[in-house]
């Protein structure tokens, strides 16, 4: 038996361009065999369409038709966030671009550990994480200037900034107490999470009951604290449930009254950075120690495109760490760069390639015209909803975030016409819980939805809501 192609070296490229015809076509297929942003008949049906399909997922003897097969079935059972009608999560239909550099990050398959397994792309990352990281903090002079960090995305993210924050005070005076996290009841759940996996102290989370964090709120429960222990805030720049932008400047003045670390979770909101329009809202992120930004919700990448950026790039000296294989002292000394501190993760993809792309093909002002477009959208859809006799708008929205219900239906009936959208294949909506009452979302992510798609998606609730 011949060994199968490889996707690099002097065949790959033949080797690769009739399976993307296979890729490209069963795409289109599965896209077709679903007719809808998602497929319908639920989690039982979707399951036994995938068995049936793919029978033994490790057969004695393989099938030359596998990827046709298997990249039809996802295709044919996915959630499509190019569908106008699949707006529930933070989840981005991906640009064209984006997915075709990814597909050569692996083909290559560079791996960011070391630099003898990723030479260019080792370089090219330091150009975009600098880049970016002064973005969000400007170019500060003097001193070091500000760094960031790949990452999964926004959940490993805040993992590391709080881990960075536990660590620049274990070095700090304040040594010997532990590190507290105050947040917002509106922080998005990794935070608390990360506390729980630093083994910090139960956070002490606030009650939000606008949506956004109150500076006053902070002030009173930094002055309550128990103890002079050390203290990381987390606001939000883009909160899950409804897109609200914490009051950035007003907070930061609250940390520095009480010498808080100040962490800002922008995992959705750091995508206004490219609007000149929309990019004032951001007004006080360079006042954080740390900044979660994730392309993979207003920045149109595929999966994964999180970043950390910090503000002073001596806090991440904690995550040096010296392994021989990877970075002896010796090949650093000879200037082989380290990068084993650039991550807790070891092997670790060129995520960073498909964002370069998108950077230099794009530029500014066609990143910023996507923000303003879906900017746009969600300001329309709100108009539709407020002008909707039987739709109740929460608020008009912040980023690209629309919450509405029914009028008079009661939560159960909210929570049931979701479902049944869900259930038939027809839309895809998020739910949030807020002013004690459930809302559907719609996060509005895709810059190729029309007025007209937006008609039909209230459309849709309204004809599968009891009266
Ligand atoms: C505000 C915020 N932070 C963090 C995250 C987590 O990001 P990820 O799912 O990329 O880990 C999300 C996800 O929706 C989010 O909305």
């Amino acid at each position: 038996m011949s060994s199968p192609p490889l996707a690099s070296g002097p065949d790959g490229t033949d080797a690769l361009r009739p399976l993307l015809d296979t890729v490209l076509d069963a795409l289109d297929t599965g896209r077709r065999a679903r007719g809808g942003p998602l497929p319908a008949g639920g989690p039982a049906a979707v399951t036994a369409q995938v068995r049936a399909a793919v029978g033994d997922i490790l057969p004695a003897h393989g099938d030359p038709d596998a990827l046709r097969t298997l990249v039809h079935t996802l295709a044919a059972g996915a959630a499509d966030p190019a569908d106008p009608l699949c707006a529930a999560h933070l989840h981005c239909p991906p640009l064209a671009v984006a997915t075709a550099a990814d597909l050569a990050a692996s083909a290559l398959n560079p791996s960011l550990d070391s630099w003898d397994q990723a030479p260019a792309a080792s370089a090219l990352e330091a150009l975009v994480t600098h880049a970016l990281a002064a973005e969000v903090y400007g170019h500060r002079a003097p001193g070091a200037p500000p760094d960031a960090l790949v990452t999964t995305g926004g959940t490993e993210s805040n993992q590391l900034a709080l881990l960075l924050a536990r660590e620049a005070h274990a070095h700090s005076h304040t040594h010997g107490s532990t590190l507290r996290l105050v947040c917002g009841a509106n922080a998005h759940h990794s935070l608390p999470r990360a506390a729980w996996l630093l083994g910090l102290p139960d956070p002490v989370v606030l009650p939000t009951p606008t949506g956004r964090l109150d500076p006053d709120t902070l002030d009173t429960a930094l002055r309550g604290l128990p103890g002079p222990g050390p203290v990381v805030v987390a606001a939000t720049a883009g909160t899950t449930d409804a897109g609200l932008i914490d009051p950035l400047p007003e907070i930061a003045a609250r940390c520095a009254a009480h010498g808080a670390r100040l962490h800002i979770d922008a995992a959705y909101g750091g995508g206004l950075l490219f609007s000149d329009r929309h990019r004032p809202l951001l007004t006080g992120l360079d006042t954080a120690h740390t900044v979660t930004l994730d392309l993979h919700k207003l920045g149109w990448q595929p999966v994964a495109a999180g970043l950390l950026a910090v503000r002073d790039p001596a806090d991440l000296t904690p995550l040096h760490q010296r392994a021989d294989y990877l970075n002896a002292d010796d090949d650093t000394d000879a200037g082989l760069p380290d990068l084993l501190g650039r991550s807790l993760r070891t092997t670790r993809r060129p995520d960073v390639l498909k964002i370069a792309a998108t950077l230099r093909t794009l530029g500014r002002d066609g990143l910023g015209a996507l923000v303003d477009q879906v900017h746009a959208h969600a300001r329309h859809l709100a108009a539709l909803v407020a002008a909707h006799p039987d739709l109740t708008l929460h608020a008009p929205p912040t980023l690209t975030t629309v919450l509405f219900r029914p009028t008079h239906a009661t939560d159960d009936t909210v929570a049931a016409v979701r479902r049944r959208l869900l259930a038939d294949g027809r839309a895809v909506l998020g739910r949030a819980r807020l002013d004690g009452r459930l809302w559907l979302k719609a996060t509005l992510l895709n810059p190729h939805t029309r007025p007209d798609d937006l008609a039909a998606l209230l459309h849709l609730v309204e004809g599968n809501t009891p009266r």
